[in-house]
């Protein structure tokens, strides 16, 4: 298995610090919060970590050179700044990818090493990781549809009442290397981004995908309410 981390976004809704400083930098205690995502997939048992930037955002580069990560870490620009999965396609693997965006953390323990560990008991199936979102907030996410673990269908940003569910795709993802294919030829979806959940939802329909609900939270750190709360989660002031 090997990881990708999405981190070439602008960062508009954190601008404009992010002028400045990529996003995925924020500090976490005293470490940035890439660092700690590096760490994750390390941990989930990935022996190559891609990390997927741009050539504005140098910094990212620079923190591995002042602190060594603990797996074999490399880099690929995106271009383009074209959606996430125009991102992951920039980063095309032969093997088994863990994708985690650079700008989501997910308290309660290591979530791609349980979704690693529920691939390996399901004969190597996609897993996504899932947040239970408030049914008031379903409409501004991906939203799963399940039989069983089994992801059947996914809806983006639903209204309440159409929403299959109240899990959220959230910020982890562990792909079957046919996503690279489904990928290349993806057409622009939603905002005119290639989409990775509109790949993931043509790659349903041939392969097992199995859904992995957190028992933490999701934190997306890509806007300051985000970012404080993912700083008091991880700094222990709170447990979710
Ligand atoms: P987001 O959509 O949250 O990032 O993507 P963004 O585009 O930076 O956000 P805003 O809307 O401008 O604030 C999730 C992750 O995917 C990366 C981002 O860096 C982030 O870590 N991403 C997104 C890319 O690498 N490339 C893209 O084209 C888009």
């Amino acid at each position: 298995m090997k990881a990708i981390i999405p981190a070439a976004g602008h960062g508009t809704r954190f601008s404009p610090y992010t002028k400045l400083v990529p996003k995925e930098l924020l500090p976490i205690g005293s470490r940035p919060a890439i660092d700690l995502i590096v760490r994750e997939a390390a941990e989930a048992g990935a022996d190559e970590i891609v990390i997927v930037t741009s050539r504005e955002k140098p910094l990212i580069e620079r923190w591995f050179e002042i602190e060594p990560p603990p797996a074999k870490v490399r880099f690929v620009h995106q271009e383009e700044q074209r959606g996430l999965g125009h991102a992951v396609l920039q980063a095309r693997l032969d093997d088994t990818a863990l994708v985690l965006l650079g700008d989501a953390l997910v308290s309660g323990g290591n979530a791609s090493k349980a979704m690693a560990e529920l691939s390996a008991a399901n004969g190597g199936a996609s897993v996504i990781g899932l947040e239970e979102v408030p049914s008031e907030k379903v409409s501004r996410y991906g939203i799963v549809k399940l039989d069983g673990t089994r992801i059947v269908d996914m809806v983006e940003k639903p209204k309440v009442e159409e929403a299959p569910s109240r899990l959220a795709v959230a910020g982890r993802y562990l792909l079957d290397p046919a996503i690279f294919g489904y990928l290349a030829d993806q057409g622009a979806g939603v905002g005119g981004e290639i989409q990775l959940t509109d790949a993931i939802r043509r790659m349903l329909a041939e392969k097992p995908v199995l859904g992995y609900v957190y028992p933490g939270r999701r934190h997306d750190i890509g806007n300051p309410a985000g970012y404080f709360k993912a700083l008091e989660a991880f700094n222990g002031i709170r447990k979710d």
